[in-house]
């Protein structure tokens, strides 16, 4: 398969234009889908997206422990301990650091970029 191609969705998704804005680690804690006026988010390698369409992030989805952080390391890792929710991957294998770019892929053909964690 092209590396384009690789991880596209089953069904086309629209993506809004990626947007730059700086989000403070605050703020993203507090987008981790528990607050209804607040969408959900979640930051690989720093990019935010907004995963808020897939409950899966929400309370009491399977993947809530990556909401509102960006849990690279755990990506990159197949981990879903939340202490493994962190964005340090610098350190990690070559083969992990492989898996990351993969789910930044998947994530990026799927939701939209609402801008960058802070700092
Ligand atoms: C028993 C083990 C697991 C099973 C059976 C499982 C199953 C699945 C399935 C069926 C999907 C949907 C795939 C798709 O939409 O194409 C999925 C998505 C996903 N899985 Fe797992 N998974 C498991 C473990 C893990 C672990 C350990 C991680 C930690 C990184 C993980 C992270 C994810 C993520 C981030 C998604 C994408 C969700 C989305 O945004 O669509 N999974 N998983």
């Amino acid at each position: 398969m092209p590396p384009g191609k690789r991880f596209e969705p089953k069904e086309p998704v629209h993506l809004d234009l990626p947007k730059d804005d700086p989000i403070s680690v605050e703020e993203l804690s507090k987008c981790d889908g528990t607050d209804p006026s607040r969408p959900t988010f979640v930051a690989i390698k720093g990019i935010v997206f907004d995963v808020g369409k897939n409950p899966a992030y929400g309370p009491e989805g399977k993947y809530h422990v990556f909401a509102g952080k960006d849990p690279s390391r755990a990506l990159a890792t197949s981990s879903l301990k939340a202490e493994d929710c962190i964005p340090k991957w610098d350190d990690l294998e070559e083969k992990d650091i492989k898996v990351l770019d993969d789910w930044y892929t998947f994530f990026s053909n799927r939701y939209s970029i609402v801008g960058k964690v802070e700092g």
